[in-house]
């Protein structure tokens, strides 16, 4: 088992890069799929999500490598055959939940896929219902066999979908799915993400016809085929926010290179609100605290509200932050899960619902803690980091799925942070 140890104390100051975001790299590589040949991804993160996605695409005939450069971000070149299989690897897929996003490129280039349930989710159970019901109006027929969604549409058509929330996966999926179909497609409430905007302009440099990237209504005017390219990621906005949130917790001073302030304007807008200095640079942010912050409320929305992935971060500032902060968790219903880990370093948390009362305290007390996700692990590391002592990290492999080089950016920022292996 591989941990953590934080030992608190020490501000974050310093420069750091932030390379492509995971939530886009990996829907750019299913979006490869959508012609044959050799695209080309840039400033792909060194996660093990990616690793986990060249595999699910290697697994479907793609040839996929990957060079990494010195800064945690590298370029990924998916080449695709003319025939790809159709079927995904069952313990890959469920080891992942983005892989669904192959589901919409597949049957829309092949016709036919079988795609593993992630999670093992059932036909119509929540988490997929807006993927399953816009691939059916678009003329797909969709079962579930042995774990497995199988989607079969000899041509798509062009229709119109109105999505019953502005989900980020369904509408990635449906625009890839309408990149290939016959007409055009109407995609009503679909999420606004700079991802989403990411994917769109890769598609378009692809060859497709698509308007309203960035807004709730996006069209699809379908066109025979797409050609690979070149294209580079746009930069992580959920890293660049954990800088962000750390610089102001542990009171520090922090360069974010590469990190684009349109992409975080809520949450930089509290960051400022609870006191802290920052300011939007030519290629980055830079964001400085002096003295203890001030709390905060934050709701958690689709974009462009606070990001729910920013969430446990926010909780955890506000466990230090003066007064009472009251947190909202609007987008997952179990995203507080990871309270219960922060409260072992004496933070004063009480959950009611989607609501989080957190009471702020001067410094935290360091103990053992789990990573419950990426962005929950990460958040337990800033806490860590303002904790007396030495606050062990475990279940790591969470923060490795995201955020690459997390230990050696942090060390270059000065945090006093160690990777160890424990026996299990
Ligand atoms: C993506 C991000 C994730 C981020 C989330 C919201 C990736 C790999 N992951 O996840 O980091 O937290 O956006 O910004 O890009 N839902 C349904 N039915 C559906 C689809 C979604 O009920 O068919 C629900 C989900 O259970 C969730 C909410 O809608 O409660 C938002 O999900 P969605 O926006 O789809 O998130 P993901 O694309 O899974």
């Amino acid at each position: 088992m591989e941990c953590f140890e934080v030992t608190g104390g020490t501000a974050l100051t310093g420069r750091v890069r932030v390379t492509g975001a995971k939530n886009s790299a990996l829907k750019l590589m299913a979006a490869a799929l959508l012609a044959a040949g050799r695209t080309t991804i840039e400033e792909v993160p060194d996660i093990l999500d990616v690793a986990i996605m060249s595999e699910v695409l290697r697994r479907l005939g793609c040839d996929v490598t990957y060079e990494r450069h010195e800064h945690g971000g590298g370029r990924l070149v998916v080449d695709v055959p003319e025939e790809p299989s159709t079927e995904t690897d069952y313990d890959l897929v469920r080891r992942m939940r983005a892989s669904i996003s192959v589901l919409g490129p597949l049957v829309a280039r092949c016709g036919s896929a079988r795609v593993a349930l992630p999670g093992g989710d059932a036909i119509g159970s929540r988490g997929l219902d807006m993927h399953i019901s816009g691939l059916e109006r678009l003329g797909a027929t969709i079962d579930s066999e042995h774990g497995f969604l199988v989607a079969t549409a000899p041509r798509l058509r062009g229709t119109t979908i109105w999505l019953d929330f502005p989900s980020v996966g369904a509408t990635e999926n449906l625009v890839m799915a309408a990149v290939l179909a016959e007409g055009s497609t109407v995609i009503d409430n679909a999420a606004r993400e700079p991802e989403i905007i990411d994917l769109c302009t890769m598609l378009t440099a692809m060859g497709a016809q698509i308007e309203g990237a960035g807004t709730s209504t996006i069209t699809v005017e379908g066109v025979p085929a797409l050609e690979p390219v070149t294209y580079t990621t746009v930069p992580d906005r959920i890293v660049a926010g954990t800088w962000a949130i750390g610089a102001v917790m542990t009171r520090g001073d922090v360069v974010i290179e590469r990190a684009v302030a349109d992409h975080l304007t809520v949450a930089l807008a509290k960051l400022t609100d609870a006191g802290a200095h920052v300011e939007p640079l030519p290629d980055g942010l830079r964001v400085a605290m002096d003295g203890r912050p001030r709390c905060v409320d934050v709701v958690t929305l689709p974009y462009p509200g606070f990001p729910t992935d920013l969430q446990p971060m926010a909780v955890a500032l506000a466990a230090v932050s003066t007064g009472t902060a009251l947190i909202t968790e609007n987008v997952f219903e179990g995203r507080f899960m990871f309270v219960n880990e922060l409260v072992r370093l004496g933070a004063s948390v009480r959950i009611d619902g989607h609501h989080a009362v957190v009471r702020g305290r001067e410094r935290l007390s360091s103990a053992p803690v789990l990573a419950t996700d990426i962005r929950a692990g990460a958040g337990l590391v800033l806490a860590g980091l303002v904790s007396d002592g030495v606050t062990e990290v475990q279940d790591v492999h969470h923060v490795d799925r995201g955020y690459p080089d997390f230990v050696e950016q942090l060390r270059g920022l000065g945090a006093k942070i160690e990777r160890v292996r424990r026996p299990d």
